[in-house]
């Protein structure tokens, strides 16, 4: 949303403010203010326009206008009622330059997930994708996926979700008939692109089975819907998400903080299955790139990627 659309969407919240006076404070023809309201009101915000001037009286389930508005990040956010993949259009725009764009769908046809999966992605979900430019090295960029998925957890949890992170960066709902360590409840695909040492953009796409019916998803799998009974309002669980991401994206320590203190990993008996070795103990730590630190009883093993395994205390 261009900023003096946000301008009048503002000035109207407050209303009821005339067209004169709204050309007025935002320096612009009346003309123009009756072409700001008309498309505001095409991306389905309610406003009236009684004797006193415009007056905001609804605002859209959801959509780009409808997460922007009240977000308290600086994301401009691309929607899309259905695409192939948020990741594929993510890298797009940032191969043309964007920075700080959300892109964001109902659907995913295409929907990918790590390791070549396929990632199931129906009507009623959260798939997103965050085109960002930090100032890292590409080795400390697992710090952008560790700050997306505490800040999904913690906006799960805010919707009575016993959400939990499982290293990586799995979201899970712990249940004990599952070996695993729960139901998955989100997943993040993060793709990079790196230049003489640096990121040139990093894309955390995260997945989270929002207002999805279990029928619809793979069988070790949960969404929100599923475990509340009830569905969520996209918009403020999408915009919680982003609020918490921007505070954390850019302070590795307070993300590596946020990250402990939603991880279900930390303090679990795990087995990690890596290429040539499988390494079991207790996870006790996770590194600021990421890793996994595990003490195996005679060492600490710091394990970067791998296959990880809750197991049962011994
Ligand atoms: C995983 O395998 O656990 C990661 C799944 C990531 C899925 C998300 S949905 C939004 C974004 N677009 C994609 O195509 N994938 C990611």
């Amino acid at each position: 949303m261009n900023e003096t659309r946000r301008a009048v969407l503002e000035r109207v919240a407050d209303g009821p403010v005339s067209g004169p006076a709204l050309a007025d404070a935002l320096d612009v023809s009346r003309a123009a203010v009756w072409k700001h309201v008309e498309a505001l009101r095409d991306a389905g915000f309610g406003i009236e326009s009684a004797g006193a001037g415009y007056v905001l009286d609804s605002i859209p389930e959801y959509g780009g206008p409808a997460v922007e508005y009240g977000c308290e990040a600086p994301f401009e956010v691309e929607y899309h009622d259905s695409i192939a993949s948020t990741n594929d259009r993510a890298r797009e725009l940032a191969a043309s330059g964007a920075s700080d764009v959300v892109v964001l769908a109902d659907e995913q046809t295409g929907g990918r997930g790590r390791l070549e999966r396929a990632w199931s992605s129906p009507p009623g979900g959260v798939w997103l994708s965050v085109v960002c430019r930090p100032d890292l090295a590409p080795a400390r960029a697992t710090v952008v996926t560790m700050a997306m998925s505490a800040a999904a957890c913690a906006a799960a949890r805010e919707t009575g979700v016993d959400a939990a992170i499982k290293w990586p960066n799995d979201l899970l709902v712990p249940d004990d008939d599952y070996a695993r360590g729960g139901r998955k409840l989100a997943g993040i695909l993060t793709e990079m692109e790196g230049e003489a040492g640096r990121v040139s953009w990093v894309i955390p796409g995260l997945g989270l089975n929002a207002n999805v019916s279990s029928d619809a998803l793979p069988d070790d799998a949960t969404s929100l819907l599923a475990e509340r009974g009830e569905p969520v309002e996209r918009r403020v669980l999408v915009q919680r998400i982003l609020e918490r991401f921007d505070a954390l994206r850019g302070d590795p320590e307070a993300t590596r903080e946020a990250w402990r203190a939603h991880a279900a990993t930390l303090d679990t008996r795990v087995r990690v299955t890596l290429p040539e070795e499988t390494v079991v103990g207790e996870a006790v730590d996770v590194t600021d790139a990421g890793a996994l630190v595990v003490d195996t009883g005679s060492e600490d093993r710091v394990v970067h990627a791998g296959d990880c395994e809750h197991l049962r205390p011994v």
